[in-house]
């Protein structure tokens, strides 16, 4: 009697907490305590992202937020765009939960913590035109990120905590789901490219992760294996190569423009990362397509040839030859990419690699974070730092 009363509580227990790990998004425990170990011993290039952190204005204590009621981004017609406000503030905040799980000091958790808390208390909505998915997508998983981090400093009210999952489910999951699943009302969801899907995507999944909500996680990791819209992987990597034996893989955006392809290849990264940490290795899906994009996108940006098939969409978009526009895009991405495909797997990841040292190599021998590659918008679109926070082996 008493052990079967067990066994009904135990399973009572397991179907009421959630399977969902944490910190389990861009980083574990392990990870911190690698970054950690790294930095007290001073080992490049750890330290060279470290230093670019600690100097960065976004991870000072002193940084005050900015919280605005509604975040324009787009025009509609009446109100200034003003997301700047919000990119700048998500980025302080990730920047400052860094510095608290690597230097162990308060003052800069109590600093993220007062950020999570005065957008929480007072955003209420995104607006503009359609860009506004684009702000809801890029700086949901970003915030979401940011705060999976502080999420078990004491210091954190949990009431606080509450609050802050309500205004990522509220203003931001409201947002990312509506667009997968109207794409703003277009008839055909292929008119929108690729990273206006995958940021969604990726903010569904890290949102899901923050507040224990295992269908929402779900329905990310199904969406990007069969999802109407672009943001599926099997159609923003849509056509691979055979390439001196290696796998190069079309990014839906090749024919567009590199800035955006390069934005589509940081944002597979992000999702595979936080999927990996939950349990779901989305990096080897499809015999790593996710690297076949990584490979042919970066191949290309450091100035190789690759292959190219013509592109066309609904739109109706026609792009016959491969874009140079923003060839050499600096995006802080590949860093997480190499760790995973060729430190962690020991896969050929040449490619990727040498974009990777291409990053780095502006910005001193690691990646920066937001601000560090400008102060628009695109310097804001990956929380970065990937130096410090994935590199495995130093070579
Ligand atoms: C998870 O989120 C979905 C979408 O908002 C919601 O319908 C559902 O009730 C949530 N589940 C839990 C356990 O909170
Ligand atoms: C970029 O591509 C265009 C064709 O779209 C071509 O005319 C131009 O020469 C290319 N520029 C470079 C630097 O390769
Ligand atoms: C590295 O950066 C320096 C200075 O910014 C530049 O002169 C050099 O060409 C770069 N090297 C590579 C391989 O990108
Ligand atoms: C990029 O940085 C790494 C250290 O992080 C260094 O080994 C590599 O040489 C750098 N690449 C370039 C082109 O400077």
């Amino acid at each position: 009697m008493a052990s079967s009363l067990k066994y009904v509580f135990c399973l009572l227990l397991a179907s009421s907490v959630s399977a969902l790990v944490h910190p389990g998004m861009l980083h574990t425990d392990d990870d911190f305590t690698r970054m950690q170990s790294k930095v007290d011993a001073s080992a490049t290039p750890w330290i060279i992202g470290w230093d670019l952190l600690i100097a960065n204005s976004h991870s000072q204590p002193t940084y005050t937020a900015n919280p605005l009621p509604i975040v324009y981004r787009g025009s509609d017609g009446v109100h200034a765009e003003n997301y700047g406000t919000l990119y700048n503030d998500v980025a302080a905040a990730y920047a400052l939960a860094l510095r608290w799980k690597i230097q162990d000091d308060d003052e800069f958790a109590d600093a993220a913590v007062a950020i999570f808390n005065a957008w929480s208390s007072t955003l209420t909505s995104i607006q503009g035109d359609s860009d506004a998915a684009l702000a809801a997508g890029i700086y949901g998983y970003e915030f979401a990120n940011a705060a999976e981090i502080v999420r078990s400093y004491s210091g954190w009210a949990a009431a606080d905590q509450v609050k802050f999952q309500t205004m990522l489910h509220d203003v931001f999951f409201s947002i990312n789901y509506d667009f997968l699943n109207r794409h703003d009302g277009q008839t055909d969801p292929d008119v929108y490219f690729a990273g206006w899907d995958l940021c969604q995507v990726a903010s569904i999944m890290s949102i899901g992760i923050f507040n224990d909500n295992e269908t929402m996680y779900e329905y990310a990791v199904d969406y990007f294996k069969s999802g109407v819209g672009n943001g599926n992987v099997h159609k923003a990597i849509w056509v691979t190569y055979d390439v001196d034996g290696e796998t190069l893989g079309q990014c839906q955006e090749s024919g567009r423009d590199q800035g955006h392809s390069t934005l589509d290849i940081g944002l597979l990264g992000v999702i595979a990362q936080m999927a990996y940490n939950q349990g779901d290795d989305l990096f080897a899906y499809e015999s790593n397509l996710i690297l076949a994009g990584s490979e042919y996108t970066a191949k290309y940006n450091v100035g190789y040839d690759v292959p190219y098939t013509e592109y066309t969409n609904s739109y109706p978009t026609d792009e016959p030859i491969i874009s140079n526009y923003s060839r050499g895009s600096l995006r802080p991405t590949d860093e997480l990419l190499y760790a995973h495909y060729h430190d962690l797997k020991g896969l050929d990841a040449w490619y990727t690699g040498l974009y990777r040292d291409m990053v780095n190599n502006s910005t001193g021998g690691a990646e920066g974070g937001g601000g560090n590659y400008g102060s628009d918008s695109g310097g804001y679109d990956q929380l970065g730092y990937g130096t410090l926070t994935f590199r495995l082996s130093a070579a």
